[in-house]
């Protein structure tokens, strides 16, 4: 019950500091950034939203490519990791910003993209979710959106916080094509294969959502 927020929502500051700690987190947060990085037709001049950036290894991934990514996560040691990676790199385009977009009082940033990687399953209400990424783009702004694909409820030891046991691939296009995203497409990014508590080794295979703003 420790985990348990007063709000429901898991408490990612208590697991900030060993997030990277875990090879699965790591291989899964690089596989997703390269697939992410690799699907997203990205400028130099793009600034991009990370949306659940977590330790940053999605936003470490695509910022390279692009003029700044904007980190974003609901938890404050989250990004307090982050930020002592960054610095400690010498890394100057990325911005690590609190947000949480569950919050009506959030104020939405313009951007040029967005990506996220595991995160959507920690939110409660995914068209809500959608109708606000297409509101944070301009015309041409594109989304790439890795999450579980619908799984049994036990990818997580512990399910508190999460709202979602991964996705349909077809409900995710057409919850993105509602809030007005054109050519909604998903493939597999990456597959995680780990034992979960009943000791049974199981696949879980991870979508990645592309869409456009027309
Ligand atoms: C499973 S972690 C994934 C972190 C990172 N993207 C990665 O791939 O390693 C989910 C992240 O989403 C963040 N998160 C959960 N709910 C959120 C919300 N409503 N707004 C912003 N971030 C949220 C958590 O704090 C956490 O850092």
């Amino acid at each position: 019950m420790d985990r348990l927020m007063t709000n429901g929502k898991r408490d990612f500051d208590k697991d900030a500091q060993s997030w990277d700690e875990n090879p699965v987190r790591r291989e899964l947060g690089e596989a997703v950034g390269k697939a992410i990085a690799e699907a997203l037709p990205l400028k130099s001049s793009d600034a991009v939203l990370d949306y659940g950036a977590g330790t940053g290894l999605v936003s470490l991934a695509v910022r390279q490519r692009v003029s700044r990514v904007l980190a974003a996560d609901s938890s404050h040691g989250m990004l307090d990791v982050l930020g002592g990676k960054i610095r400690a790199a010498g890394i100057v385009n990325i911005q690590p910003v609190f947000l949480d977009l569950e919050d009506p009082a959030a104020t939405p940033p313009t951007v040029d993209a967005i990506v996220s990687s595991m995160t959507l399953h920690h939110v409660r209400d995914i068209p809500r979710l959608a109708r606000i990424f297409f509101s944070m783009l301009g015309p041409g702004g594109r989304i790439a959106l890795a999450d579980l694909s619908t799984e049994a409820g036990n990818f997580h030891p512990d399910n508190t916080g999460v709202y979602h046991f991964g996705f349909a691939a077809d409900w995710l296009r057409t919850t993105f094509a509602t809030a007005g995203f054109a050519d909604a497409r998903t493939t597999i990014a990456h597959t995680v294969r780990k034992q979960v508590t009943s000791g049974e080794t199981k696949d879980f295979p991870i979508l990645l959502l592309t869409a456009v703003k027309p």
